[in-house]
């Protein structure tokens, strides 16, 4: 029994769906909720987007900006077109639009992979010419990422969305396997995406199903690219009384609700962890991120190694912390408009000149170079690494100099919460997220923290969910147990709780107890290749051959390629393979 496997909270092939250099995976996925909307495709269609509702039509392709926001461009023509322009618009896209045709051999696996245009679609061929069972095609929906680093193509199986195991590198101009994946010696399976990665890349984000990462019944998002709504809310009222009905406009909101509108997609912080019952999928512009999500810094490591963090090193700069409130990303930066190459120097001179106004700066200071930001704010050599801050947003006087806070991420450190709002329930979140991404020594007091927690506020998903995998890591298996039966009170369908809870049942002899949970949760989550290994090596100790090939077929379907899944379904059809096998019983 020993290939039946624990899901490590919240996934064990997390490597396997990173961007590209992407630094620490687990940070995207661990705060994902498990309990959704469930709702009927009509009312998830009716939920966040006014332009596909105008439309009137039943989409299930996610429309691009210029679509999504054609309307507007009645009465704001010029932003509209030079919104269009900018990365924000084009984060995402269908991979029609923005396909890059390629071949790639990946020597490891000898898998052949062809990105191509036929007819109207895209496809993403994979091929082994040493087997002639690895031979198919996926039909890819999206692309992530504006192309000036790279991007990465999603696809959709049955309702699943997963995502390509190869993408495309700007700065090599090629395609290769994403990080994590170029070792392995045959085709990965599948990589689910995780809602968290669509959040900043697509617009109207939807929940996915309840006890499910990445399968939709409807559609997962609206809109593909950043859309006005985006950053001014529902548009609706607005646009029916032909723009009397206001609209939020970032810039007329108190500092916190304005700043809130970037730092959604602009911060990452050491860790963050949602508020309970919170999802930050679900915030609209003009509400206060901090009554979402907590995020936190933490001394040891350097903000400038890790995501997203243009506000963290915005908010350490000497311009920001003397000029206060006043000064937003807006001091510097057009949301419509990104300057082309050759008019970036000027354009921001010109930004700083507005508060620099002593005479000097645009006269003697350092005049031969009229680049203010060449010296102030350099590129870091970060440049290929999606989500690693590549202009320095600390605007200092001597950038090469110093480099203070330039530890590395090491053992033992102190989390501390970057806006106000945050909890002791998510400061234990928050160094259990540490431990989860393999700081071990964090353990104790992850565990302590929670163990506070869930003493002091009952019915906690998140919290008995860590608490089970906490137990679980410190051999506790019976009150790992208990925490799990918790979540599944409250939610029936939590993927991690049943499929943990599952093993810990299997290993301890209840067959049956196992089964009645991985056979629903399978059901649910086909494309999650752990599970079905489970499910099928289960099968098959309750004797079930018919149920245990089944399982492994399905597993195929979306990873075809896994040898020990291979192997098994051929010894289950052949009969080599018993059910259930003799050696583990009798
Ligand atoms: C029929 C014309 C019309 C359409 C269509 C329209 N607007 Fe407007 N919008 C206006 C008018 C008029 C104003 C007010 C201008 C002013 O006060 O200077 C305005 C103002 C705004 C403002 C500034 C609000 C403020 O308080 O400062 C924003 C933001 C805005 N519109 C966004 C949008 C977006 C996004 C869309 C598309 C979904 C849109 N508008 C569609 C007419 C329109
Ligand atoms: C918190 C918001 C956020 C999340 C979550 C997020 N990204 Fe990003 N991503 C960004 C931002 C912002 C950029 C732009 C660069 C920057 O700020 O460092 C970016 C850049 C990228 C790029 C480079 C695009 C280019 O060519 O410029 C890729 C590829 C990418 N992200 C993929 C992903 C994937 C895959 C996930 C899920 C694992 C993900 N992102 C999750 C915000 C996010
Ligand atoms: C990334 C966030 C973001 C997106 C996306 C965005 N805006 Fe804006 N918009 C802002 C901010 C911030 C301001 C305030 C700018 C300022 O005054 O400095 C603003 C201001 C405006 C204004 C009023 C002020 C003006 O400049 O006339 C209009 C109108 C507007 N936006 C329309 C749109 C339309 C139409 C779209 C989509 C095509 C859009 N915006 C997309 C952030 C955004
Ligand atoms: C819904 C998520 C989202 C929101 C909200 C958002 N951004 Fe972005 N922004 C992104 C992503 C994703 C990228 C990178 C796109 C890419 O390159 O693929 C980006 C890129 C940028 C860039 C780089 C543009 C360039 O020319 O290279 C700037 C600047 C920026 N955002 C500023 C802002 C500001 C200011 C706000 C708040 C008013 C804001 N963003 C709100 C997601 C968002
Ligand atoms: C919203 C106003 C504002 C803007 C815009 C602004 N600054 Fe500043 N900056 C300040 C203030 C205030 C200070 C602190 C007092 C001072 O040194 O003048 C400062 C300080 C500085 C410092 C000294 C930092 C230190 O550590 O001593 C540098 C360098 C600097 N700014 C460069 C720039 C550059 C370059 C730009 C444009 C990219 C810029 N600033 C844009 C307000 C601003
Ligand atoms: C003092 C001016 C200034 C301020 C304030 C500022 N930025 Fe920037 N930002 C820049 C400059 C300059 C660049 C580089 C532009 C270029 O090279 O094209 C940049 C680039 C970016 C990029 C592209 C990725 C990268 O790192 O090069 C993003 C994303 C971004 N800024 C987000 C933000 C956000 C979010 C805020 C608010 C927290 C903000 N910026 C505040 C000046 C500023
Ligand atoms: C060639 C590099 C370079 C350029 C270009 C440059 N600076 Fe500086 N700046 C420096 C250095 C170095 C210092 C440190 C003090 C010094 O040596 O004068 C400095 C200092 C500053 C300071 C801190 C206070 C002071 O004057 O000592 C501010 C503010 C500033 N620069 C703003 C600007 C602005 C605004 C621009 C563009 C108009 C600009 N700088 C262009 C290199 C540069």
């Amino acid at each position: 029994m020993a290939d039946i496997s624990t899901r490590k909270s919240p996934d064990r092939s997390v490597e396997a769906r990173l961007p590209p250099g992407k630094p620490r995976s687990e940070d995207w996925l661990r705060t994902r909720r498990e309990t959704s909307s469930n709702g009927p495709l009509l009312a998830l269609l009716f939920l966040g987007s006014f332009a596909a509702s105008m439309i009137g039509q039943t989409r299930l392709t996610a429309t691009p900006v210029r679509e999504a926001d054609a309307i507007c461009a009645k009465c704001h023509q010029e932003i509209f077109l030079t919104y269009l322009g900018t990365p924000m618009a084009n984060a995402s896209g269908l991979a029609t639009e923005r396909l890059v045709a390629g071949n790639f051999l990946h020597a490891q696996s000898g898998t052949e992979y062809r990105v191509f245009l036929e007819g109207n679609a895209a496809w993403l061929n994979f091929r082994k010419p040493s087997d002639p069972d690895i031979n198919g095609r996926e039909r890819l929906n999206y692309f992530l990422g504006s192309g000036h680093l790279g991007l990465t193509y999603l696809y959709s199986k049955n309702g699943y969305l997963l995502e390509s195991p190869i993408a495309y590198y700007s700065d090599a101009k090629t395609y290769d396997m994403k990080p994590g994946l170029g070792k392995i010696e045959h085709m990965p399976g599948a990589l689910p995406i995780n809602s968290t990665c669509l959040r900043c890349h697509m617009s109207a984000v939807q929940h996915p199903d309840s006890g499910t990462e990445n399968r939709y019944q409807g559609p997962a998002f609206l809109h593909v690219g950043i859309t006005c709504e985006s950053c001014h809310g529902d548009t609706h009222e607005h646009v029916l009384t032909n723009g009397i009905k206001a609209v939020v406009n970032p810039v007329k909101l108190d500092s916190e609700r304005r700043d809130s509108i970037c730092i959604v997609c602009h911060l990452e912080g050491a860790t963050s962890v949602e508020h309970r019952d919170r999802s930050v999928i679900d915030f609209k512009p003009g509400e206060d991120i901090s009554d979402y999500i907590s995020y936190f810094a933490n001394a040891s490591e350097k903000a400038t190694q890790r995501g997203v963090s243009e506000i963290e090193q915005f908010t350490s700069s000497k311009c920001k912390q003397v000029t206060g409130e006043r000064m937003s990303c807006m001091s510097c930066h057009d949301p419509h408009r990104s300057p082309a190459l050759d008019e970036r120097a000027a354009f921001y001179r010109g930004k700083c000149l507005a508060c620099h106004t002593q005479p000097k700066y645009a006269t003697t200071h350092y005049s031969s170079n009229p680049d203010c930001i060449s010296c102030h704010m350099p590129k870091t050599g970060a440049k290929n690494i999606p989500h690693v801050a590549w202009t320095d947003h600390r605007i200092r006087q001597h950038p090469d100099r110093d480099d203070s806070g330039a530890t590395v991420l090491s053992t033992g450190m102190d989390m501390t919460p970057m806006l106000p709002g945050s909890s002791a329930r998510d400061l234990a979140l928050a160094y259990y997220n540490l431990a989860v991404n393999g700081v071990t020594s964090e353990r104790p007091r992850a565990t302590a923290l929670l163990a506070a927690t869930a003493q002091s506020s009952t019915g906690d998903e998140e919290v008995l969910r860590a608490l089970g995998i906490l137990s679980e890591w410190n051999g506790d298996s019976a009150r790992s147990e208990q925490f799990y039966r918790a979540v599944l009170a409250l939610d029936p369908n939590s993927l991690t709780a049943t499929t943990n809870l599952g093993t810990l049942l299997a290993k301890s002899g209840d067959l049956q107890g196992a089964a009645a949970l991985w056979r629903p949760a399978f059901a649910r989550n086909e494309d999650i290749l752990g599970l079905g290994q489970n499910l099928a090596t289960l099968e098959c100790l309750l004797g079930d051959k018919g149920r245990s090939s089944e399982a492994l077929r399905r597993v195929l379907i979306y990873s075809p390629d896994m040898p020990e899944i291979r192997n098994k379904l051929r010894g289950v059809e052949t009969g080599s393979q018993e059910c259930p096998p003799t050696v583990s019983h009798h």
